[in-house]
């Protein structure tokens, strides 16, 4: 059984507690909730995993309530403080080499010389990080390759049972996962998955900075880059113009009479932070009910790349992925009439 906790003082009491005592606690941030557990206990560690079905080559991202507590675990230089100073507490992530003493276990940092760090924003959070004084590994509290939940309920459809407790603070703000940026060579900064910070504000501070090949399977540099990732059930079609009546639509912008049988419009008034936090739960929306009612996929109307639209499209584009072991694509198309 999972408990289901209040935001609470109580509630977030007994959250840090469960994770002091290596237990697992699926938390919200303001990008996505979290499956959290102490990164310095390698059973807690070791828990994740399982409870996820995780591939255990991937490395997990370690929270912390303040920059001066992450940056303990890590090397940080000049243009870390200046990130740092900039955008946490916020939903960027970023990679620097592990400092000689970190405490942060091994099977935490899939023993890399280098430490995935972040700052959440938002209060359940940040008191829960307080409260447990650990650095806290979390990634995305849903099983292996499936949309990430922005609600406490999206957990417990995922991992009820698997995981201790989901402590309840509501709907994520964000609803996209945090901007993962590798700094490890400042002179280099290199962009391993696109977030809730947009490029364009990270290149403000950084300068230009270099871009993930989208179309290949990057594992090594960063394993949640696999293509196949965020999968629904049913199938996804693309930057589709002309919807049909046998589809699911996930729409953007203002809608005249779709021909779509089931449409859950990410922002009529086409706001990407508005789409970005309704993306996750419209896809899992339109999948269940899509399935439920023999729908061939889910169309997806475009949405322009810029903005927080780079992290959305990516996130749509691993969806549309074709899956490990399968023969085809998972994308469907639908030949020009
Ligand atoms: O918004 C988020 O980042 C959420 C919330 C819960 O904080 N967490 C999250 O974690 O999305 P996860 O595990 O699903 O994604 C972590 C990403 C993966 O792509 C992983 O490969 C990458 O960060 N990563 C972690 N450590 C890394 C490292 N040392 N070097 C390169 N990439 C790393
Ligand atoms: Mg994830």
């Amino acid at each position: 059984m999972t408990r289901r906790l209040e935001n609470t003082a109580s509630g977030l009491a007994t959250a840090a507690s469960i994770l002091r005592a290596g237990g697992l606690v699926a938390f919200g941030t303001e990008t996505v909730y979290g499956l959290g557990g102490d990164a310095t206990q390698p059973q807690a560690v070791a828990r994740i995993f399982e409870a996820k079905n995780r591939p255990r080559f991937n490395p997990l991202i370690s929270h912390f309530p303040t920059a001066a507590a992450a940056f303990e675990q890590v090397v940080p230089n000049a243009l870390a403080q200046r990130l740092a100073k900039a955008f946490w507490p916020g939903p960027l992530t970023l990679v620097l080499p592990r400092a000689a003493g970190s405490t942060v276990s091994d099977l935490a940092a899939d023993g890399l010389a280098t430490l995935a760090v972040r700052v959440p924003r938002g209060d359940a959070a940040q008191t829960l990080l307080r409260l447990t004084d650990r650095p806290v590994a979390a990634p995305s509290a849903n099983r292996s390759g499936r949309i990430s939940p922005s609600d406490a309920a999206h957990v417990l459809e995922e991992l009820d049972g698997r995981i201790d407790a989901v402590l309840d603070s509501g709907p994520c703000a964000v609803g996209l996962e945090s901007t993962v940026l590798d700094i490890s060579d400042p002179a280099r900064p290199c962009l391993l998955r696109p977030g809730g910070v947009t490029l364009e504000a990270l290149q403000a501070v950084c300068g230009p900075i270099a871009l993930p090949d989208t179309q290949s399977d990057a594992a090594p540099l960063s394993p949640g880059r696999m293509l196949s990732h965020y999968a629904p059930h049913l199938p996804v079609r693309l930057d589709v113009t002309t919807p049909r009546a046998d589809e699911a639509l996930l729409a953007f912008g203002p809608q005249h009479g779709s021909p779509a049988a089931l449409v859950w419009n990410l922002s009529e008034h086409a706001s990407l932070e508005e789409a970005a936090a309704r993306l996750f739960t419209g896809l899992r929306t339109l999948d269940g009910e899509g399935a439920r009612r023999h729908l061939r996929g889910i169309a997806v109307q475009p949405i322009p790349e810029q903005g927080l639209g780079l992290a959305i499209r990516d996130r749509l584009t691993r969806a549309a992925a074709p899956r490990p072991g399968a023969s085809s694509g998972h994308a469907y198309s639908i030949p020009a009439t």
